[in-house]
């Protein structure tokens, strides 16, 4: 299997008030048989399948999930409101017979409420299709209208079903009952972003998907084959993985598997091997997918690192599979990224303007195409994203290379889309990242966006090679470093049980430490669901310092002491302002840092970096902060209310 079918830019987006869905989505078909019979063959029962990627993929959306199988008796069908447990105790009060083939979801709901009518499958041509749905039908309301009228009814406010109700007259239709044709049908007819997976009575033994715009991995196995929103969905039993283009239908049976475009003509995938196992994604004794993940950390940057550069100290990035010359000849770096990512841009500006100087502006990528932004064939486009399928990234990307300017991407997930979509990728290895929140997954691509300054620096002669090595040899002292903070958290746990009532939180930092007072007031909006605010110190007096009162807690990111450019007396000068004001300061310093303590209720200290480098060791208290101070407040922190893992809609 080889190549790519064409991916058009179709740059789709949603229009203005339609409401959206991101899910997670699996299938699965394998030989026919009783449960003890398929486990003797090595095969699976479909809803045990469908089920372990549901729990593995249940950070996509955790509104409702459901379930459909073929049975002799047609296609059979549980779904409930709330988390995939609400599901499970559903399936063990009413269980499904055993099945060969199934699907399933778990869905992140706006387009109609979380309720069990909304949740998926819906099914269509009298309860013998079911479909599921990731994304968004954008004509849905003109397609419902028609069918109306030719006499169909629906029971949900989703647009999914509606879909569903088009599968199932094409079907009766034009498509003279096969399942594959009315799917290509249907999405000739649909608009917008979408996953769509369909099981019907009629077809034992098949599945069939289609992909615009929304993500969807084949998984080959032996007599048996997969789909999944991406590999997770079937980790636990393949790790071989086809990787899908851009309005593509695949059709999965236990034997065979058969990708065409939206009108019938052949096209092919991309095979790949998944490099991580289905260990890597479990919690490891930790309480939390978060936790784990905080304490994964060190081995994250340090994967990052590996193989990245020779014994010289040269950096070696082949697989970045971009002609240097190209990169020499650029004049201005934008990076493109939402969220935590866009906050890892921002450590990339300050770094790679000191070390390359060459202009860097980070944008958030849903402003950037709406502005007429001024891109070209010389602008880099550095577009960072953990999932690799986030739409404003997307979106921004491919706008981006409409305009002439080359992409590369920083990315968590092999396959995902906006890798496959840049002209180059530089894959963060920090493994699968669960947890809603980002943390060890910022870490590596932070990691990643030093890799890539210290690259062009070299490449443009901006620095010796003495200077890179030394900066790679502090670069692997680092993970070593982040053990230590994580070893010495003791205290930073003990004081966000402490704080768990507390309303309202500020975070200053500067320079580097600015983009990671933004992420600690992040990680504390989005997981103990506190007012918090990241500001530059700097600008206290322009207004923010107005939000002191007695008793506020301000977190501060102080910068190291040593150096000559050092702005360690500005920030103390600030925390001293705040205190005058009754703040009530915590202070993240460099070890030795005795000055900082007479200023300061509480002082986590990290160990000496250089300051550059620092955004590594001074966000781990923040983040182990947050997700503490929301533990200590019974929420549940990898899965945070009204959040998805990956926003794979505008
Ligand atoms: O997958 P991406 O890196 O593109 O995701 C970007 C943001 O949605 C993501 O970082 C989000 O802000 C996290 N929930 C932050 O913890």
């Amino acid at each position: 299997m080889a190549g790519r079918t064409g991916l058009p830019c179709t740059g789709a987006a949603a229009p203005a008030g339609t409401l959206r869905a991101m899910c997670g989505i699996v299938g699965y078909t394998g030989r026919p048989g009783a449960a003890a019979e398929l486990r003797e063959a090595g095969s699976h029962s479909a809803l045990d399948v469908v089920m372990e990627g549901l729990r593995r993929l249940e950070y996509r959306g955790y509104d409702s999930a459901g379930v459909a199988v073929l049975t002799e008796d047609g296609v059979q069908s549980r779904k409930k409101s709330g988390k995939l447990a609400n599901l499970a105790a559903v399936l063990e009060e009413d269980p499904l017979p055993v099945a060969a083939t199934g699907i399933g979801h778990t869905r992140w709901a706006t387009h109609g409420g979380p309720t069990d009518a909304n949740a998926h499958p819906h099914l269509a041509d009298g309860g013998r299709l079911a479909l599921i749905h990731n994304g968004i039908i954008e004509n849905f309301a003109e397609i419902k209208q028609e069918l109306l009228q030719e006499g169909a009814e629906f029971l949900s406010e989703t647009d999914t079903e509606v879909a569903a109700v088009l599968l199932g007259s094409l079907y009766r239709g034009a498509a003279e009952g096969d399942l594959r044709r009315a799917m290509q049908l249907a999405c000739q007819r649909l608009e917008g972003a979408f996953t769509l997976l369909a099981v019907h009575a009629d077809s034992p033994g098949m599945v069939v998907a289609a992909r615009r715009n929304s993500p969807l991995v084949v998984g080959l196995g032996e007599n048996e084959n997969f789909l999944g929103s991406d590999v997770s969905g079937f980790i636990d039993f393949t790790r071989r993985a086809v990787e899908l283009g851009q309005d593509q239908i695949v059709t999965i049976t236990p034997e065979t598997m058969d990708i065409t475009d939206f009108f019938g003509e052949p096209a092919e995938g991309t095979e790949f091997e998944v490099n991580w196992d289905a260990k890597a994604a479990e919690k490891g004794g930790y309480g939390s997918f978060m936790e784990k993940e905080i304490n994964d950390q060190p081995q994250a940057v340090g994967d990052t690192l590996l193989g990245r550069s020779d014994s010289e100290g040269r950096l070696t990035l082949d697989e970045l599979r971009v002609d240097p010359e190209d990169l020499k000849s650029i004049n201005k770096i934008m990076v493109l990224a939402c969220g935590t990512s866009a906050y890892a841009g921002q450590v990339a500006k300050y770094t790679i303007e000191h070390w390359c100087r060459i202009p860097v502006e980070v944008e958030l990528s849903h402003e950037f195409r709406y502005r007429d932004p001024i891109v070209d064939a010389n602008t880099l486009i550095v577009a960072i994203s953990q999932s690799g399928e986030t739409m404003d990234t997307l979106m921004a990307v491919r706008y981006a290379k409409e305009q002439g300017a080359k992409v590369l991407a920083i990315c968590n997930t092999h396959g995902s889309t906006i890798p496959r979509e840049s002209d180059a990728v530089l894959y963060t290895h920090a493994g699968p990242e669960i947890a809603v929140a980002s943390t060890k997954a910022f870490l590596a691509q932070i990691t990643a966006a030093y890799l890539l300054g210290l690259y062009l620096a070299q490449l443009r002669g901006n620095k010796f090679q003495g200077e890179i090595k030394d900066i790679l040899a502090d670069l692997a002292a680092i993970p070593g470093k982040i053990q230590q903070v994580l070893d010495a958290s003791g205290q930073v746990r003990e004081l966000a049980e402490m704080m768990a009532d507390t309303r309202s939180v500020l975070f200053l930092g500067r320079h580097v430490g600015f983009p990671i007072a933004m992420e600690g007031a992040l990680k504390l909006k989005e997981l103990a669901y506190i007012h918090a605010e990241g500001f530059a110190a700097g600008e206290l007096k322009h207004g923010p310092i107005a939000l002191i009162e007695e008793g506020q807690p301000v977190f501060v990111v102080v910068p190291s002491p040593r150096g000559r450019n050092s702005l360690h007396a500005k920030v103390v000068s600030n925390i001293q302002e705040i205190r005058a004001r009754g703040a009530r300061t915590i202070v993240i310093a460099e070890e030795g840092d005795d000055a900082v303590k007479d200023y300061a209720e509480h002082v986590f200290y990290v160990p000496e970096a250089a300051p550059l480098l620092a955004p590594l060791l001074t966000v781990v208290p923040l983040q182990i902060f947050a997700c503490a101070l929301a533990t200590a407040k019974g929420y549940d922190v990898d899965q945070p209310r009204n959040l998805a893992k990956s926003v794979t809609v505008e």
